[in-house]
C-alpha cells in the first residue's frame, strides 16, 4: 500500500489530502475562496495566488495530523502543476516541490484534467479501462476516451465557453451571485424549464463537440426583454444545457470505436442534479453503466490530485523537481 499527499490550488480552491493506493481517503482538506472573489462575480488570479499562498502550509500540515502522519511516512507528494491561474498554480506546485526535496519523496506533477478524469476510479473500484468521459468544468468541456493512466484521447471539446462558464455567465446575468453553477441550480428548481424558448447550439451536428456562446447571448436578451421571470429563466437556460451535453454525448457514443465499459460523467458541472440524471438515462439507453463521483469529489479538491497522482506513481511516473507550472496543458 501507498500513501500519496496531493495538492490543487489551480483555481479557487486550496486544497490538500491524503489517500492510498487501496482507496483510503486518510484525510482531506478544502479551504475555499469563494468570499474573497463574491464582490467581483468571479475568480480574481491575484487575489487567488494570494490566498493560496496563506491557506496552503496550514493545510498541508492539517491533513497530516487529521490523517496521524508525518510528511516520512507518506510516498509520493503529488500537486496540480496545471492547466489553471498560472500564480495560484506555481503556489501548488512548489509547496509539493518543497516537500519532496525536504523530505526525500517522489514529486508527481498532475495534470489537473487528469484528476477530474481518473477521479472517478478512487471512489469505484470497478471502473475499468477504456471509458468515455464527459468532462465538465468552469474551464474545459469535453468528450474522451481514457484508455489508461496518463493515455487520454480527446474526441470532442467546446469551439467557445465551456459548460461552467456558461453557468457562471448566467448566474452573473441573473444577479444570481457567485459561485453560478449552484446559484442556477437552486434557481432552476424553482423555474419552469419550458418557459423561454433559447437556442441549442450545434444540435444534430455531425462532429460531437459543444458550443454554449449563443446560449449565453440568448440568456442576455431574454433577460434584458423583461418578458421573464429569473427562475424560469435558470430553468431554461439549465434544460438547455442538459439538452446539448445528452445530444452530444449520444453522437459520441454511436460514434465510438472502442466498447467502452462505462459513460463517465466528471468535473464541477457534474455536480448537477439535473445532468447527472439526464447522463444517467442516456447511459441506460445505450445499455451502458453510468458513474459520477460523488459531488465534492466532482468539483475541485485534494483527493482527485493525491488519487491520480497516485496512478501515476504506481505506473512508474514521477517528475523531476524542476518541472515547470503550465498555464495551458491539453491532456
Ligand atoms: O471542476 P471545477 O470545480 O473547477 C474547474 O476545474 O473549472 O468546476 C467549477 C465549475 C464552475 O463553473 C461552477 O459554476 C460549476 O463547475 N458548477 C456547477 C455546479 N457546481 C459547480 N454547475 C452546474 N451545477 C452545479 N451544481
Ligand atoms: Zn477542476
Amino acid at each position: 500500500m501507498t500513501i500519496i499527499l496531493g495538492i490543487e490550488s489551480s483555481c479557487d480552491e486550496t486544497a490538500v489530502a491524503l489517500v492510498t493506493s487501496e482507496r483510503e481517503i486518510l484525510s482531506h482538506k478544502l479551504a475555499t475562496q469563494e468570499d474573497a472573489h463574491r464582490p467581483y462575480g468571479g475568480v480574481v488570479p491575484e487575489i487567488a495566488a494570494r490566498a493560496h499562498a496563506e491557506k496552503i502550509a496550514p493545510l498541508v500540515e492539517a491533513a497530516l495530523a487529521d490523517a496521524g502522519l508525518a510528511l516520512a511516512e507518506v510516498d509520493a507528494i503529488a500537486a496540480t502543476a496545471g492547466p489553471g491561474l498560472i500564480g495560484g498554480v506555481m503556489v501548488g506546485l512548489v509547496t509539493g516541490k518543497a516537500l519532496a526535496h525536504g523530505a526525500g519523496k517522489p514529486l508527481v506533477a498532475v495534470n489537473h484534467l487528469e484528476g477530474h478524469a481518473l477521479s472517478a476510479r478512487l471512489t469505484d473500484p470497478d471502473l475499468q479501462f477504456p471509458y468515455l468521459l464527459l468532462l465538465v468544468s468552469g474551464g474545459h468541456c469535453q468528450l474522451l476516451a481514457v484508455e489508461g493512466v496518463g493515455r487520454y484521447r480527446r474526441l470532442a471539446t467546446t469551439i467557445d465557453d465551456a459548460a461552467g462558464e456558461a453557468f457562471d455567465k448566467t448566474a452573473k446575468l441573473l444577479g444570481l451571485g457567485f459561485p453560478g453553477g449552484p446559484a442556477v441550480e437552486a434557481a432552476a428548481r424553482e423555474g419552469d424549464p419550458t418557459a423561454v424558448p433559447l437556442p441549442r447550439p450545434l444540435l444534430g451536428s455531425p462532429e460531437p463537440h459543444f458550443s454554449f456562446a449563443g446560449l449565453k447571448s440568448a440568456v442576455m436578451r431574454a433577460a434584458q426583454s423583461g418578458d421573464y421571470q429569473t427562475n424560469d429563466i435558470a430553468a431554461s437556460f439549465q434544460q438547455a444545457v442538459v439538452d446539448c451535453l445528452v445530444d452530444r454525448t449520444d453522437k459520441a457514443l454511436k460514434g465510438l470505436d472502442f466498447a467502452p465499459s462505462a459513460l463517465v460523467m466528471a468535473g464541477g458541472v457534474a455536480a448537477n442534479a439535473i445532468i447527472r440524471t439526464a447522463l444517467q438515462r442516456l447511459s441506460a439507453d445505450h445499455g451502458l453503466a453510468f458513474v459520477a463521483p460523488p459531488l465534492w469529489l466532482c468539483t475541485d479538491n485534494g483527493a482527485m490530485i493525491a488519487w491520480a497522482g497516485g496512478e501515476r506513481f504506481a505506473a512508474g511516473l514521477t517528475d523531476p523537481l524542476d518541472i515547470a507550472a503550465r498555464p495551458r496543458w491539453p491532456l
